[in-house]
């Protein structure tokens, strides 16, 4: 099969379009045949050696969380899925989605959203679960709270606006000039350009039940302010600061993603019932993945950026 496979970190031209085996699975194991996966910060920081959890010895490795395709062969122990379901997963750090076939655990799969092709089914699983656990498993977001999402027009942003607007908050959100009309259409009750406006002024000091992070660095810093005494700040990317976590009596963690075959059934749920969208900025074939990779890094993407694999 056809994989983009990195023997070393460094810049996108790491990236080789490589011939590997057709893994086999074995007991709870699934073989996927993909038809699209998607492009993530984290496979950007993992290629240039940014990543800690992925280290040279793991090297060399096929990267790529997110997975959309067809379910081309099962494990003895399996019992949900068939050859031939149309499915899509997060994947583990263990197996990589820039390739033709990959190996997914059956606990970590899901059926793919009827109402999606394949190309926008890509572009939902990793953002789409890390914006469900950092809202509702780690910040315990409920109808009537008010969420500030900082990077709310990215992959996991844009899901993040819709997951707490269905949920029934009230939703502000910071992003760039261009993108708050995008964010407005998504549902997000107050749109704030993080360059011409304090976010801290947009929304007042001790507003917030829930910061959701998605930028870190002095935004997350800044947001202390906006929280309310026993309020949540939840980030996808450093922990924030314990003193000021007691100063607030808030409740405030980083958190991996997890991937949840269970909670992608729920999500596309609310996909098949008109509640969710993904927004796909631009698609590119397998070949292109340095480029795919590039735009990512370097220009300004609204939700995803997809690689279209098979058919
Ligand atoms: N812990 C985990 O398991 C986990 C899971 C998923 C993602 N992540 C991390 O979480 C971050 C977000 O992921 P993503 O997939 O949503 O990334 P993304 O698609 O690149 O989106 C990031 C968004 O943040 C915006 N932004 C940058 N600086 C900003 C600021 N100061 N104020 C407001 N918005 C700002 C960007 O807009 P502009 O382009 O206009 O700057 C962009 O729309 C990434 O760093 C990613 O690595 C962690």
């Amino acid at each position: 099969m056809k994989a983009v496979v990195i023997h070393s970190f460094g810049p996108a031209n790491v990236l080789q379009l490589e011939e590997l085996p057709v893994p086999q699975p074995t007991d709870d194991e699934i073989l996927v045949k993909i038809r699209a996966a998607s492009v993530n910060p984290v496979d950007c920081k993992t290629r240039a050696g940014n990543y800690p959890p992925v280290q040279k010895g793991q090297l060399p490795l096929v990267l790529g969380r997110d997975v959309a395709g067809t379910v081309e062969r099962v494990g003895d122990a399996v019992t949900r899925f068939k050859k031939g379901d149309a499915v899509y997963a997060v994947l583990d750090r263990q197996h990589g989605s820039y390739a033709e076939y990959v190996i997914v655990k059956e606990r970590d799969l899901a059926r793919k959203p009827e109402q999606l092709d394949f190309t926008e089914a890509a572009a939902v699983p990793l953002a789409a679960v890390t914006a469900w656990q950092g809202l509702f498993d780690h910040g315990g977001l409920r109808a009537g709270q008010h969420v500030l999402i900082h990077g709310g027009a990215g992959g996991v942003g844009h899901f993040a606006i819709q997951f707490a607007k269905a949920r029934g908050a009230n939703v502000s959100t910071t992003v760039s000039k261009e993108d708050m009309e995008f964010v407005r259409g998504l549902g997000a009750d107050q749109a704030i350009d993080h360059n011409s406006q304090r976010f801290e002024d947009a929304v007042g000091q001790g507003e917030i039940d829930l910061v959701f992070d998605l930028v870190d660095g002095e935004t997350q810093e800044r947001s202390w302010a906006v929280l309310k005494q026993g309020g949540t700040m939840i980030s996808t990317l450093s922990k924030p600061s314990e003193a000021q976590a007691r100063a607030h009596a808030a409740r405030a963690e980083n958190f991996v993603v997890q991937p949840n075959g269970a909670e992608l059934n729920e999500i596309g749920r609310l996909i098949d019932a008109g509640k969710l969208r993904p927004h796909v900025e631009a698609v590119f074939p397998l070949a292109a993945v340095r480029t795919a990779q590039q735009q990512l890094e370097r220009k300004h993407i609204r939700g995803k950026i997809v690689l279209e694999i098979g058919s």
